[in-house]
């Protein structure tokens, strides 16, 4: 069935919004069709598109972990203006759609327009008309939302019905709110946000019992994400102090409500305050992995970038004896605080998170990571990293200030290391 969709006016991630509809849609095991335009699509012109759905099941079980869609409606009417609609509605589906509804309620949007009260009240007018004497108008729990929605300055009106919304029959908030950095007991001057984190889990189609790593844990936000969807988590860092809770992670500044369940503010706090598994994390410079399981689904993480989370790795000693393999640096309880650091050279750091990401993923494992770039770099510096074992799916760009941006990458391995030479 031919369905609308409207997609969250937030600009910062408006790169997004198909790209997570399209894994979405892989993940509940539907072939993404999507009837407008994708080129052309900017979410800050219009934030609709057309999408074909096989049923409202599929079309909740999507919404229910997006970031990106509002609502998804399925019309009775389309049309250039309000008189346009009305005149294009098709009466009596709507009347049978109302006759077996217990109770309804109508709303009416505009993107970038605030309708008053007594606009609504002219507009829905003519269609509440419709609904036959025994029909329930429920203003605070209907059993079926009729939606108007308009985006005047493309001519774009639609009325319907709403098949699935963010905050599903309750008007509080979104699945991922209570994720909110801002009400974080444990924080990092790096910490991912919880939008980004949850666009990211999407974009690698993490599903319930996949096996998930971040290399580059720091605070946990990513991992946070990925164990509220489910997946099992493990991660790691070369920074003994983030991981352990002193120096560069921190307790909030604000009182947490809540927080009195966390007895120590280190990388596990923020999972005992939701209430998630505790993931397995250990200290690790990605340099000398010291984990080799090669059966992870993903591999999501935020690599090192800038001042404040600069690239580091272990400076090793220049001579180290047979009796002292070098893993045994990385394994030492004093690592981090002892064993030197150098810092890496510039995009070195993704090349060595492309090597890794070859010997832990599994065949067809997905690895999504942010990668920086700067207009006023050289083009050698913005082009995206590749690597024999990986194919390149797609890249979401999240812009920052001037001219940097912040791209999610999207690969999935496809050969074994080795193989293909
Ligand atoms: C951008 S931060 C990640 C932030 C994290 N997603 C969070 O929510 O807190 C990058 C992290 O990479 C770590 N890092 C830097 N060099 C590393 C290396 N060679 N191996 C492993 N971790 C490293 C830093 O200690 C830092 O915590």
């Amino acid at each position: 069935m031919k369905l609308i969709l409207c997609f969250a006016i937030k600009l910062q991630y408006k790169h997004f919004c198909i790209q997570e509809y399209e894994a979405l849609c892989t993940m509940n095991g539907v072939e993404p069709v999507v009837l407008s335009d994708t080129v052309e699509f900017d979410c800050d012109k219009s934030p609709f598109i057309a999408v074909e759905l096989k049923d409202y099941q599929t079309a909740r079980k999507i919404v229910s972990r997006s970031v990106m869609i509002k609502y998804i409606l399925d019309p009775f009417s389309i049309g250039c203006s309000y008189e346009d609609l009305f005149a294009n509605l098709d009466q009596e589906k709507l009347v049978d759609s109302f006759l077996i509804q217990k109770s309804i309620k109508f709303k009416i949007e505009s993107i970038k327009k605030k309708i008053k009260p007594k606009e609504a009240n002219e507009i829905i007018g003519p269609y509440g008309d419709l609904a036959p004497e025994e029909v329930i108008f429920d203003m605070k729990n209907p059993d079926q939302i009729y939606m108007i929605v308009s985006n005047p300055s493309t001519e774009e009106y639609y009325m319907g019905i709403e098949v699935a919304c963010m905050s599903w029959k309750n008007n509080t908030s979104n699945f991922y709110a209570k994720y909110d950095l801002k009400a974080r007991p444990y924080l990092g001057p790096t910490s991912t946000s919880h939008e980004l984190a949850f666009l990211m889990a999407n974009q690698a189609e993490l599903k319930e019992g996949d096996l998930v790593f971040d290399p580059f844990v720091g605070t946990g936000s990513i991992l946070i994400a990925c164990s509220a969807l489910k997946a099992f988590c493990f991660g790691s860092d070369i920074d003994l102090r983030v991981l352990q809770g002193y120096s560069v992670g921190k307790k909030a500044k604000k009182e947490i409500p809540g927080a009195d369940v966390i007895d120590r503010y280190d990388v596990f706090a923020n999972f005992k305050y939701y209430g998630l598994p505790k993931p397995s994390i250990i200290a690790m410079d990605i340099s000398y992995p010291t984990m080799l399981l090669n059966k992870f689904d993903a591999i999501v993480c935020d690599p090192p970038y800038g001042v404040k989370a600069g690239s580091k790795k272990s400076k090793l000693k220049e001579k180290v004896s047979e009796k002292e393999p070098k893993t045994k640096i990385i394994n030492d309880s004093t690592f981090g605080m002892l064993s030197k650091k150098e810092n890496y050279g510039t995009n070195e750091i993704y090349h060595k998170l492309l090597e890794i990401a070859s010997l832990l993923l599994k065949l067809g494992g997905r690895l999504v990571f942010l990668f920086h770039t700067d207009t006023e770099y050289s083009s050698e510096l913005n082009e995206f990293p590749t690597h024999p074992c990986f194919e390149f799916v797609h890249s979401c760009e999240n812009p920052l200030m001037r001219k940097r941006s912040r791209h999610s990458i999207k690969m999935v391995k496809i050969l074994e290391p080795g193989e293909g030479e």
